[in-house]
Protein backbone atom coordinates (compact mmCIF):
# COMPACT_ATOMS: atom_id res chain seq x y z
CA UNK A 1 0.00 0.00 0.00
CA UNK A 2 1.56 3.31 -1.13
CA UNK A 3 1.62 5.28 1.76
CA UNK A 4 1.71 8.62 -0.14
CA UNK A 5 -1.20 10.86 -0.71
CA UNK A 6 -2.99 9.83 -4.38
CA UNK A 7 -2.26 13.28 -5.99
CA UNK A 8 -1.24 11.15 -9.06
CA UNK A 9 -2.62 8.70 -10.96
CA UNK A 10 0.65 7.10 -11.54
CA UNK A 11 2.12 4.32 -14.33
CA UNK A 12 2.68 1.40 -13.42
CA UNK A 13 6.58 2.06 -13.60
CA UNK A 14 9.52 3.43 -11.79
CA UNK A 15 11.81 5.41 -14.44
CA UNK A 16 15.03 4.08 -12.76
CA UNK A 17 17.75 5.70 -14.99
CA UNK A 18 18.07 8.18 -18.21
CA UNK A 19 20.83 8.73 -20.90
CA UNK A 20 20.55 10.93 -23.89
CA UNK A 21 16.89 11.34 -25.12
CA UNK A 22 16.43 7.56 -23.39
CA UNK A 23 14.69 6.04 -19.95
CA UNK A 24 15.01 3.21 -18.64
CA UNK A 25 12.41 1.45 -15.86
CA UNK A 26 12.98 -0.95 -13.12
CA UNK A 27 11.51 -3.91 -15.54
CA UNK A 28 14.18 -2.72 -17.76
CA UNK A 29 12.17 -1.33 -20.73
CA UNK A 30 13.61 1.17 -22.70
CA UNK A 31 11.53 4.39 -23.80
CA UNK A 32 12.27 6.78 -25.93
CA UNK A 33 11.37 10.03 -24.37
CA UNK A 34 9.09 12.70 -25.48
CA UNK A 35 8.28 14.27 -22.06
CA UNK A 36 11.35 15.90 -20.55
CA UNK A 37 10.63 15.13 -17.47
CA UNK A 38 7.12 17.52 -18.60
CA UNK A 39 9.47 20.33 -20.52
CA UNK A 40 12.06 19.76 -17.64
CA UNK A 41 15.29 18.23 -18.90
CA UNK A 42 15.83 20.09 -21.82
CA UNK A 43 19.06 18.77 -22.30
CA UNK A 44 17.99 15.12 -22.16
CA UNK A 45 19.02 13.13 -19.03
CA UNK A 46 22.54 13.10 -19.01
CA UNK A 47 24.17 16.43 -19.96
CA UNK A 48 27.99 16.41 -19.24
CA UNK A 49 27.93 20.34 -18.55
CA UNK A 50 24.97 20.02 -16.21
CA UNK A 51 26.36 17.13 -14.40
CA UNK A 52 29.51 18.61 -14.04
CA UNK A 53 28.77 21.88 -13.04
CA UNK A 54 26.82 20.39 -10.27
CA UNK A 55 29.20 18.17 -9.43
CA UNK A 56 31.58 20.56 -8.76
CA UNK A 57 29.50 22.98 -6.86
CA UNK A 58 28.34 20.00 -4.51
CA UNK A 59 32.28 19.64 -3.53
CA UNK A 60 32.12 23.07 -2.54
CA UNK A 61 28.99 24.27 -0.89
CA UNK A 62 25.26 23.69 -2.09
CA UNK A 63 23.33 25.87 0.35
CA UNK A 64 23.82 29.48 2.42
CA UNK A 65 20.74 31.09 2.22
CA UNK A 66 20.09 34.56 0.57
CA UNK A 67 21.57 36.38 3.36
CA UNK A 68 25.13 36.62 1.64
CA UNK A 69 26.20 38.13 -1.80
CA UNK A 70 25.80 35.61 -4.65
CA UNK A 71 28.20 35.70 -7.76
CA UNK A 72 25.94 32.50 -9.11
CA UNK A 73 23.07 34.01 -8.78
CA UNK A 74 24.24 37.38 -10.29
CA UNK A 75 26.07 35.23 -13.08
CA UNK A 76 22.51 33.49 -13.41
CA UNK A 77 20.70 36.71 -13.74
CA UNK A 78 23.44 37.94 -16.47
CA UNK A 79 22.98 34.75 -18.38
CA UNK A 80 18.65 35.55 -18.42
CA UNK A 81 18.93 39.37 -19.06
CA UNK A 82 21.78 40.36 -20.78
CA UNK A 83 22.32 43.81 -21.04
CA UNK A 84 18.47 44.98 -20.56
CA UNK A 85 17.41 46.98 -17.52
CA UNK A 86 15.92 43.90 -15.92
CA UNK A 87 16.02 42.18 -12.56
CA UNK A 88 15.82 38.39 -11.31
CA UNK A 89 14.29 36.93 -8.04
CA UNK A 90 14.99 33.15 -8.09
CA UNK A 91 12.49 30.70 -6.33
CA UNK A 92 12.20 26.88 -6.53
CA UNK A 93 9.23 26.46 -8.61
CA UNK A 94 6.73 27.89 -11.59
CA UNK A 95 4.04 28.50 -9.05
CA UNK A 96 5.93 30.36 -6.99
CA UNK A 97 7.79 32.28 -9.69
CA UNK A 98 3.81 33.38 -10.89
CA UNK A 99 2.98 34.13 -6.98
CA UNK A 100 6.02 36.16 -6.91
CA UNK A 101 4.71 38.15 -10.62
CA UNK A 102 1.28 38.32 -8.65
CA UNK A 103 2.86 40.10 -5.70
CA UNK A 104 5.23 42.41 -7.44
CA UNK A 105 2.55 43.57 -9.78
CA UNK A 106 0.26 44.27 -6.75
CA UNK A 107 2.47 46.52 -4.92
CA UNK A 108 4.32 47.79 -7.98
CA UNK A 109 1.15 49.42 -9.32
CA UNK A 110 -0.84 49.80 -6.17
CA UNK A 111 -3.88 48.06 -7.38
CA UNK A 112 -5.14 44.34 -6.96
CA UNK A 113 -6.93 43.01 -10.01
CA UNK A 114 -5.65 40.76 -12.27
CA UNK A 115 -6.78 39.46 -15.74
CA UNK A 116 -6.07 35.74 -16.98
CA UNK A 117 -7.22 33.99 -19.95
CA UNK A 118 -9.35 30.98 -20.49
CA UNK A 119 -7.67 27.66 -20.65
CA UNK A 120 -4.68 29.15 -18.66
CA UNK A 121 -2.70 27.02 -16.11
CA UNK A 122 -0.60 29.14 -13.93
CA UNK A 123 0.55 26.89 -11.02
CA UNK A 124 -1.33 25.39 -7.66
CA UNK A 125 -0.31 27.89 -5.09
CA UNK A 126 -3.25 30.09 -3.82
CA UNK A 127 -2.36 32.87 -6.23
CA UNK A 128 -1.35 31.41 -9.49
CA UNK A 129 -4.68 28.54 -8.83
CA UNK A 130 -7.17 31.47 -8.62
CA UNK A 131 -4.68 32.71 -11.74
CA UNK A 132 -5.83 29.17 -13.37
CA UNK A 133 -9.12 29.41 -14.98
CA UNK A 134 -9.90 25.08 -14.63
CA UNK A 135 -12.24 24.62 -12.53
CA UNK A 136 -11.66 20.98 -11.60
CA UNK A 137 -8.17 21.93 -10.49
CA UNK A 138 -9.63 24.83 -8.52
CA UNK A 139 -12.85 22.79 -7.28
CA UNK A 140 -13.17 22.00 -3.14
CA UNK A 141 -10.19 24.78 -2.45
CA UNK A 142 -12.16 28.19 -2.50
CA UNK A 143 -12.14 31.21 -1.52
CA UNK A 144 -9.87 31.57 -3.77
CA UNK A 145 -8.06 35.20 -4.69
CA UNK A 146 -9.90 38.12 -4.94
CA UNK A 147 -10.46 40.55 -7.91
CA UNK A 148 -8.79 38.07 -10.53
CA UNK A 149 -11.23 37.43 -13.68
CA UNK A 150 -10.54 35.97 -17.20
CA UNK A 151 -10.97 36.57 -20.48
CA UNK A 152 -10.93 34.65 -23.93
CA UNK A 153 -7.91 33.33 -25.02
CA UNK A 154 -6.14 34.76 -28.41
CA UNK A 155 -9.37 36.51 -28.95
CA UNK A 156 -10.10 39.92 -29.26
CA UNK A 157 -13.41 39.91 -27.42
CA UNK A 158 -10.49 39.89 -24.38
CA UNK A 159 -9.41 43.79 -25.23
CA UNK A 160 -12.43 45.60 -23.26
CA UNK A 161 -11.50 43.68 -20.83
CA UNK A 162 -8.38 45.23 -20.23
CA UNK A 163 -8.81 48.66 -18.45
CA UNK A 164 -7.19 50.62 -16.29
CA UNK A 165 -7.92 49.29 -13.17
CA UNK A 166 -5.98 46.09 -13.39
CA UNK A 167 -2.69 45.69 -12.07
CA UNK A 168 -1.76 43.10 -14.34
CA UNK A 169 -2.74 40.93 -17.53
CA UNK A 170 -0.85 37.48 -17.36
CA UNK A 171 -1.38 35.18 -20.02
CA UNK A 172 1.02 32.00 -21.65
CA UNK A 173 2.52 32.96 -25.44
CA UNK A 174 1.59 28.92 -26.05
CA UNK A 175 -1.06 27.27 -23.23
CA UNK A 176 0.76 24.20 -22.43
CA UNK A 177 -1.72 22.44 -19.98
CA UNK A 178 -4.87 24.17 -21.20
CA UNK A 179 -4.22 22.21 -24.58
CA UNK A 180 -1.20 23.38 -26.55
CA UNK A 181 -3.27 26.63 -27.46
CA UNK A 182 -0.28 28.63 -29.52
CA UNK A 183 -1.62 32.60 -29.18
CA UNK A 184 -1.38 34.34 -32.85
CA UNK A 185 1.71 37.21 -32.84
CA UNK A 186 -1.58 39.80 -33.72
CA UNK A 187 -3.41 39.25 -30.61
CA UNK A 188 -0.40 39.18 -28.73
CA UNK A 189 0.78 42.54 -29.63
CA UNK A 190 -3.19 44.01 -29.29
CA UNK A 191 -2.96 42.57 -25.80
CA UNK A 192 0.87 44.25 -25.30
CA UNK A 193 -0.34 47.43 -27.38
CA UNK A 194 -4.29 47.70 -24.56
CA UNK A 195 -1.74 46.92 -21.69
CA UNK A 196 0.56 49.65 -22.14
CA UNK A 197 -2.13 52.39 -23.54
CA UNK A 198 -3.76 51.59 -19.89
CA UNK A 199 -0.60 51.34 -17.37
CA UNK A 200 -1.31 47.59 -16.68
CA UNK A 201 1.74 45.59 -16.45
CA UNK A 202 2.25 42.18 -18.64
CA UNK A 203 3.42 39.29 -16.85
CA UNK A 204 4.12 36.47 -19.64
CA UNK A 205 4.54 33.13 -17.92
CA UNK A 206 7.63 30.96 -19.74
CA UNK A 207 7.37 28.22 -17.10
CA UNK A 208 7.16 25.41 -19.88
CA UNK A 209 7.55 27.95 -23.35
CA UNK A 210 10.88 29.30 -21.92
CA UNK A 211 14.41 28.12 -21.70
CA UNK A 212 14.84 27.24 -25.44
CA UNK A 213 11.47 25.11 -25.48
CA UNK A 214 10.25 27.28 -29.13
CA UNK A 215 13.63 27.55 -30.40
CA UNK A 216 14.02 31.25 -28.86
CA UNK A 217 15.45 31.16 -25.41
CA UNK A 218 11.60 32.43 -24.60
CA UNK A 219 8.63 32.03 -26.95
CA UNK A 220 7.64 36.03 -26.56
CA UNK A 221 10.86 36.48 -28.26
CA UNK A 222 9.40 35.39 -31.69
CA UNK A 223 7.17 37.96 -31.82
CA UNK A 224 9.39 41.15 -30.29
CA UNK A 225 7.16 41.23 -27.27
CA UNK A 226 8.48 43.29 -24.69
CA UNK A 227 6.54 42.01 -20.80
CA UNK A 228 7.50 43.50 -17.89
CA UNK A 229 7.23 41.08 -16.08
CA UNK A 230 8.30 37.14 -16.85
CA UNK A 231 8.38 33.86 -15.15
CA UNK A 232 9.96 30.79 -15.75
CA UNK A 233 10.94 27.26 -14.41
CA UNK A 234 10.64 23.68 -15.53
CA UNK A 235 13.79 23.72 -17.86
CA UNK A 236 15.88 26.59 -16.88
CA UNK A 237 18.05 23.98 -14.38
CA UNK A 238 17.29 20.96 -16.53
CA UNK A 239 15.81 19.01 -13.35
CA UNK A 240 16.92 20.92 -10.43
CA UNK A 241 13.90 22.47 -8.92
CA UNK A 242 14.02 26.62 -9.42
CA UNK A 243 11.92 29.41 -10.69
CA UNK A 244 12.89 32.73 -11.72
CA UNK A 245 10.72 36.61 -12.46
CA UNK A 246 12.58 38.83 -14.57
CA UNK A 247 11.28 42.26 -13.90
CA UNK A 248 12.18 45.59 -15.47
CA UNK A 249 14.54 47.17 -13.24
CA UNK A 250 12.09 50.16 -12.08
CA UNK A 251 10.18 47.65 -10.16
CA UNK A 252 12.45 47.67 -7.73
CA UNK A 253 11.24 49.54 -4.84
CA UNK A 254 8.03 47.10 -4.65
CA UNK A 255 10.59 44.35 -3.81
CA UNK A 256 13.00 46.21 -1.55
CA UNK A 257 14.26 43.99 1.77
CA UNK A 258 11.93 42.09 3.94
CA UNK A 259 9.38 42.25 1.07
CA UNK A 260 9.48 39.03 -0.30
CA UNK A 261 11.74 36.18 0.08
CA UNK A 262 12.64 32.29 0.34
CA UNK A 263 15.15 30.14 1.92
CA UNK A 264 15.80 27.79 -0.82
CA UNK A 265 15.63 29.99 -4.02
CA UNK A 266 18.90 30.56 -5.97
CA UNK A 267 20.15 27.99 -3.95
CA UNK A 268 23.91 27.44 -5.08
CA UNK A 269 23.10 23.85 -7.01
CA UNK A 270 20.35 24.84 -8.55
CA UNK A 271 22.33 27.97 -9.80
CA UNK A 272 25.20 25.28 -10.84
CA UNK A 273 22.88 23.75 -13.32
CA UNK A 274 20.93 26.61 -14.31
CA UNK A 275 24.23 28.23 -15.25
CA UNK A 276 25.55 25.21 -17.09
CA UNK A 277 21.90 24.74 -18.91
CA UNK A 278 22.20 28.90 -20.42
CA UNK A 279 25.97 28.59 -21.84
CA UNK A 280 24.72 25.98 -24.10
CA UNK A 281 21.48 27.63 -24.87
CA UNK A 282 23.78 29.84 -27.69
CA UNK A 283 21.74 31.36 -30.70
CA UNK A 284 23.62 28.23 -32.71
CA UNK A 285 22.16 25.79 -30.34
CA UNK A 286 18.34 27.59 -30.47
CA UNK A 287 18.86 28.19 -34.08
CA UNK A 288 19.15 23.92 -35.00
CA UNK A 289 16.10 23.63 -31.95
CA UNK A 290 13.90 25.76 -34.82
CA UNK A 291 15.59 23.16 -37.55
CA UNK A 292 14.34 20.43 -35.94
CA UNK A 293 10.87 21.32 -34.82
CA UNK A 294 10.20 22.78 -38.67
CA UNK A 295 11.61 18.69 -39.34
CA UNK A 296 9.07 17.83 -36.69
CA UNK A 297 6.02 19.75 -37.47
CA UNK A 298 6.10 18.46 -41.06
CA UNK A 299 6.58 15.38 -40.16
CA UNK A 300 3.45 15.44 -37.79
CA UNK A 301 1.60 17.31 -40.72
CA UNK A 302 2.51 14.48 -43.29
CA UNK A 303 2.38 11.20 -41.24
CA UNK A 304 -0.33 12.33 -38.25
CA UNK A 305 -3.04 15.05 -39.94
CA UNK A 306 -4.19 12.97 -42.52
CA UNK A 307 -5.33 10.43 -39.71
CA UNK A 308 -9.45 10.62 -38.82
CA UNK A 309 -8.18 9.90 -34.97
CA UNK A 310 -6.33 13.41 -35.17
CA UNK A 311 -8.32 16.56 -36.13
CA UNK A 312 -5.95 19.16 -35.24
CA UNK A 313 -1.80 20.14 -35.07
CA UNK A 314 -1.21 23.03 -33.10
CA UNK A 315 2.25 24.26 -31.11
CA UNK A 316 5.19 26.09 -31.39
CA UNK A 317 8.85 24.47 -31.92
CA UNK A 318 9.78 21.68 -30.00
CA UNK A 319 5.96 22.21 -28.07
CA UNK A 320 3.47 19.93 -30.00
CA UNK A 321 -0.03 19.30 -29.47
CA UNK A 322 -1.98 16.56 -31.42
CA UNK A 323 -5.85 17.03 -31.00
CA UNK A 324 -7.35 13.38 -31.28
CA UNK A 325 -11.00 12.86 -32.00
CA UNK A 326 -10.05 10.05 -29.40
CA UNK A 327 -9.54 9.90 -25.36
CA UNK A 328 -6.12 10.35 -25.19
CA UNK A 329 -4.93 8.47 -22.27
CA UNK A 330 -5.52 4.85 -23.98
CA UNK A 331 -3.20 5.82 -26.72
CA UNK A 332 -0.15 7.46 -23.99
CA UNK A 333 -0.80 3.77 -22.38
CA UNK A 334 0.03 2.16 -25.68
CA UNK A 335 2.87 4.42 -26.48
CA UNK A 336 4.39 3.04 -23.48
CA UNK A 337 3.99 -0.38 -24.53
CA UNK A 338 5.71 0.37 -27.99
CA UNK A 339 8.81 2.08 -25.96
CA UNK A 340 7.64 6.11 -26.13
CA UNK A 341 6.94 8.28 -23.46
CA UNK A 342 4.33 10.71 -24.54
CA UNK A 343 2.29 13.83 -22.18
CA UNK A 344 -1.40 14.44 -22.39
CA UNK A 345 -2.89 18.25 -22.19
CA UNK A 346 -6.75 18.25 -21.51
CA UNK A 347 -8.43 15.10 -22.26
CA UNK A 348 -7.82 15.07 -26.52
CA UNK A 349 -4.85 16.44 -26.80
CA UNK A 350 -1.31 14.41 -27.05
CA UNK A 351 1.59 16.68 -25.95
CA UNK A 352 4.83 16.35 -27.38
CA UNK A 353 7.94 17.93 -25.06
CA UNK A 354 10.96 16.22 -26.34
CA UNK A 355 14.15 16.78 -25.46
CA UNK A 356 15.84 19.37 -27.45
CA UNK A 357 18.82 17.49 -27.87
CA UNK A 358 17.03 15.09 -30.07
CA UNK A 359 18.13 14.18 -33.38
CA UNK A 360 15.46 14.31 -36.23
CA UNK A 361 16.03 10.47 -36.81
CA UNK A 362 14.95 9.87 -33.01
CA UNK A 363 11.75 12.38 -33.80
CA UNK A 364 10.81 9.85 -37.17
CA UNK A 365 10.95 7.01 -34.78
CA UNK A 366 8.74 8.53 -32.50
CA UNK A 367 6.11 9.82 -35.20
CA UNK A 368 5.96 6.17 -36.59
CA UNK A 369 5.55 4.55 -33.36
CA UNK A 370 2.24 7.16 -33.22
CA UNK A 371 0.87 7.02 -36.19
CA UNK A 372 0.77 2.72 -35.99
CA UNK A 373 -0.44 3.18 -32.66
CA UNK A 374 -3.05 5.55 -33.74
CA UNK A 375 -3.63 3.95 -36.97
CA UNK A 376 -3.91 0.26 -34.86
C1 LIG B 1 2.67 27.69 -17.93
C2 LIG B 1 2.90 27.10 -16.57
N1 LIG B 1 2.93 27.91 -15.51
C3 LIG B 1 3.13 27.45 -14.26
C4 LIG B 1 3.32 26.10 -14.03
C5 LIG B 1 3.55 25.60 -12.64
O1 LIG B 1 4.87 25.24 -12.51
P1 LIG B 1 5.35 24.29 -11.28
O2 LIG B 1 4.71 22.97 -11.51
O3 LIG B 1 6.84 24.28 -11.40
O4 LIG B 1 4.88 24.94 -10.04
C6 LIG B 1 3.30 25.21 -15.12
C7 LIG B 1 3.47 23.77 -14.90
O5 LIG B 1 3.14 22.95 -15.71
C8 LIG B 1 3.08 25.73 -16.42
O6 LIG B 1 3.05 24.93 -17.49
Amino acid sequence: MSKLFPTYARYPFDIVSGHDCYLTDDQQNTYLDFTSGIGVCNLGYSNTAVQQSVATQLQKVWHTSNLYESQLQEQVADLLVGAADKLVFFCNSGTEANEAALKLARKATGKSAVLAFSDSFHGRTYGALSMTDNPAIQAGFGPLVPDISFAPYNDNAALPQITADLAAVILEVVQGEGGVNPASSAWLHSVAAKCQQKHVLLIIDEVQTGNGRTGQLFAYQHYGLQPDIVTTAKGLANGLPIGALIGNADLATAFAPGSHGTTFGGNKLAMAAAKAVLTQLTPEFLAQVQTKAAYLEQLLQTELAPLPQVSAITGLGLMQGIHLTIPVAPVVAALQQDHLLTLTAKHETLRLLPPLTISEEQLAHGVAIIKQVLTK
